[in-house]
């Protein structure tokens, strides 16, 4: 099954629409331990898991296999953070090294653009190999600094080739209403946003939703908690509250 048809099956059955950014930091030691223990707390909780450099830079691919396998055990979708952005030839060597793992999606920057930039991410995921979710709209303080500049925002143009090559979905910032609105308007309604900047970068967890985006990603107020499977139920309700 798709990437997009899994991850929005499993939303509906679990009735959560909260993507775990798992970045665990401290002690490497121990790092993909805790990464499991947080996983097996929140699973319920969640719709997918996000990894990151944390985990990603320090073990590869093949050091958080054990994490794939339980996430792949739940039947929990994997999006890999990559922001990647680089030619056709080496975007497709990484994705061929993430399906082989068994990642369920990435994420990249439509900066490139398609003629031998995204050409061959966006083929895998038509094909249904490999899920593309695009940089829309990021959520940290200096965004509006490139994202907003241009008459009319360089995020919407963004948005417009993200529906002109049919990607699964977009990053959009949860800390405006009115950017997911614009974006949403852009991209019509198949395909998916994914909302990040909720909880310590100041995002609230109900408006993206209420805006028109279909995840919220939450981070380190889940992953620093003392109770991560607590907070990550108390976003599962937000997320998926009428
Ligand atoms: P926090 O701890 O802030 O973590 O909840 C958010 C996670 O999402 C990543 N992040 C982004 N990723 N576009 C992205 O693709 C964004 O605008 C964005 N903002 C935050 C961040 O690296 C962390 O993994």
């Amino acid at each position: 099954m798709k990437f997009k048809d899994r991850l929005l099956n499993r939303s509906a059955a679990k009735r959560t629409r909260l993507i775990l950014a798992l970045d665990v930091i401290g002690p490497e030691r121990s790092r993909i331990s805790r990464a499991e223990t947080i996983l097996k707390d929140v699973k319920e909780s969640v719709a997918g898991v996000k990894l990151n450099f944390h985990l990603l830079l320090p073990f590869g691919l093949n050091g958080v296999k054990r994490l794939i396998t339980f996430c792949s055990r739940e039947d929990i979708p994997l999006i890999a953070d990559l922001k990647l952005n680089d030619i056709s030839s080496t975007n497709k060597e990484v994705a061929r090294q993430l399906i082989k793992h068994g990642i369920d999606a990435v994420i990249a920057n439509p900066v490139t653009g398609l003629n031998d930039g995204l050409d061959e991410l966006v083929q895998l995921s038509h094909a249904g190999e490999l899920g593309l979710i695009l940089l829309v709209y990021m959520s940290h303080k200096g965004a509006e600094e490139i994202y907003g500049t241009g008459q009319k925002g360089l995020y919407l143009f963004f948005a417009e080739r993200a529906k002109e090559w049919n990607a699964d979905g977009v990053i959009a910032s949860a800390k405006s209403d009115s950017i997911i609105r614009k974006v949403r308007a852009t991209i019509g309604k198949e395909i998916m946003i994914f909302s990040p900047g909720v909880g310590v970068q100041g995002g609230e967890a109900r408006k993206p939703i209420e805006a028109g985006a279909d995840f919220i990603i939450v981070g380190r107020s889940i992953i620093n908690s003392s109770e991560p499977g607590v907070m990550a139920e108390r976003y599962k309700a937000e997320s998926y509250a009428k």
